[in-house]
């Protein structure tokens, strides 16, 4: 381990005071999902839905304590997938591995390392989750680059790194507290410190305008602290330069994986004049990222997927793939309580509000009728639009038309990633 590149600074601070705080016995009562680690998600919009997740090999590079490895471990349990953690902190692995013993997860493989010291004799993976991590490295871009070459070539990454808006005011007082504490050798001296600081911190300062944005230090013990205030190693991004990191490192932007924060970067959430909104629709789409951002000014960070190739997401023009509902294990059987809705309401509209709080209308439709009742998981695209026109007797609908009456009609849920889709 001590010959191997990574900060010591920052190996002793995740040593000290390793991050996410949890609580191992805590497994037993509930499971942290991690969204972006959802692999129904990861197979929509990085392998168009066709991945069956055998022989899938995953690398959970700087861990942590084991928020995405556990979470990952526990929906792959029944697959032939092997995944790999790998971290500098052994404090944080340790916290790591007792939750997946607790858990009873064997597929996980162990690695005290750092990312840097990766190389081809680990093999190469099909996904790659590097959380919250690439940020605190000495170069950023190296560790990208690293991981980028031990991804398979339809591999595809789920990356997140800081914002630099959103984080405004922690830059500003990691600088205080490093002046305040420039005396103190022990961590635990400078949280004391830094607890000091924070009680009366005037209205003035920029982490207290920012503070509602940014909790770590109050909802995650000390631990959230350090990280947040103290750390020893750590950078923020513009969306532009994370499309620059991934442009350097011959990666694309696939998508956000979170859908407030996808929703969140549409300019067309803020802008209402329609003229100057279609002058900003006609700039390429990190542009629009771009200007989102700056609009909002609160995103802390961005969280999303990455691949060497441009045409990853599942479509609705491949007839053989299945819509369904996601979460699917929350929405099994919404497909048919979104008919009975039509039912009982005939040719009305019916209000629909997803979880993440954004709010549509349905038209109450007998096509919208057949199309709800089939989705149910098991039926293709082409046995639901062979069944709408069984029932409405119309021979002169024909898939194109159904297709694009899907995307248009069905966008709130597709935008929403309340229907996803998966090969047959
Ligand atoms: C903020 S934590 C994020 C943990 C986890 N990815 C998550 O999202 O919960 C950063 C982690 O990266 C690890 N780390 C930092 N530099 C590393 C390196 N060069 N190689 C491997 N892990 C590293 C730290 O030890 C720490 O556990």
């Amino acid at each position: 381990m001590d010959n191997k590149p990574y900060l010591k600074k920052v190996r002793d601070q995740y040593e000290s005071y390793p991050y996410p705080f949890r609580d191992p016995s805590q497994e037993s009562r509930r499971l942290v999902e991690i969204a972006i680690e959802r692999i129904d998600l990861i197979n929509f919009y990085c392998f168009k839905g066709a991945c069956n997740f055998n022989k899938f090999r995953v690398l959970v590079a700087g861990g942590g304590t084991g928020d995405s490895i556990i979470f990952l471990a526990e929906q792959l349990k029944h697959t032939t997938a092997e995944l790999w953690y790998v971290d500098i902190s052994q404090a944080s692995m340790n916290i790591a591995k007792q939750r997946a013993e607790k858990r009873r997860l064997t597929n996980i493989n162990w690695l005290h390392a750092s990312l840097l010291s990766l190389d081809e004799n680990i093999g190469k993976f099909d996904y790659i989750s590097c959380t919250g991590v690439l940020h605190h490295l000495d170069d950023p871009l190296l560790g990208l680059k690293t991981l980028k070459n031990l991804l398979n070539d339809a591999g595809a990454m789920g990356l997140m790194l800081y914002g630099e808006y959103g984080r405004t005011g922690v830059y500003q007082m990691q600088q205080l507290m490093k002046m305040i504490n420039v005396n103190e050798n022990q961590l635990a001296d400078k949280v004391i410190n830094t607890k000091k600081i924070l009680a009366n911190l005037p209205e003035t300062n920029w982490f207290t305008h920012n503070e509602k944005f940014l909790v770590d230090h109050i909802n995650g013990e000390d631990n959230g602290l350090v990280d947040l205030l103290l750390h020893e190693q750590d950078r923020a991004y513009s969306i532009l330069d994370v499309y620059q990191l991934l442009e350097q490192s011959a990666l694309k932007f696939v998508e956000f994986s979170d859908v407030k924060m996808r929703m969140s970067y549409r300019p067309e959430q803020y802008i209402n004049d329609s003229s100057l909104l279609k002058t900003i629709k006609q700039r390429p789409i990190k542009e629009q990222h771009g200007i989102a951002e700056l609009l909002v000014g609160a995103f802390k960070k961005h969280e999303f997927y990455a691949s060497m190739n441009a045409d990853t997401k599942a479509s609705f023009t491949e007839l053989s793939n299945i819509p369904f509902f996601f979460p699917s294990e929350h929405y099994k059987n919404l497909g048919h309580q979104l008919a009975n809705a039509i039912l009982a309401s005939p040719n009305k509209v019916i209000s629909m509000k997803h979880s993440s709080g954004f709010e549509f209308d349905l038209s109450a439709s007998q096509l919208n009728y057949t199309i709800f009742k089939n989705i149910d998981g098991k039926n293709t695209l082409q046995m639901i639009f062979d069944e709408i026109r069984k029932e409405l007797k119309s021979e002169t609908l024909n898939n194109e038309q159904l297709v694009a009456y899907i995307c248009q009609c069905f966008k709130p849920f597709i935008q929403l990633d309340w229907i996803l889709l998966k090969a047959s």
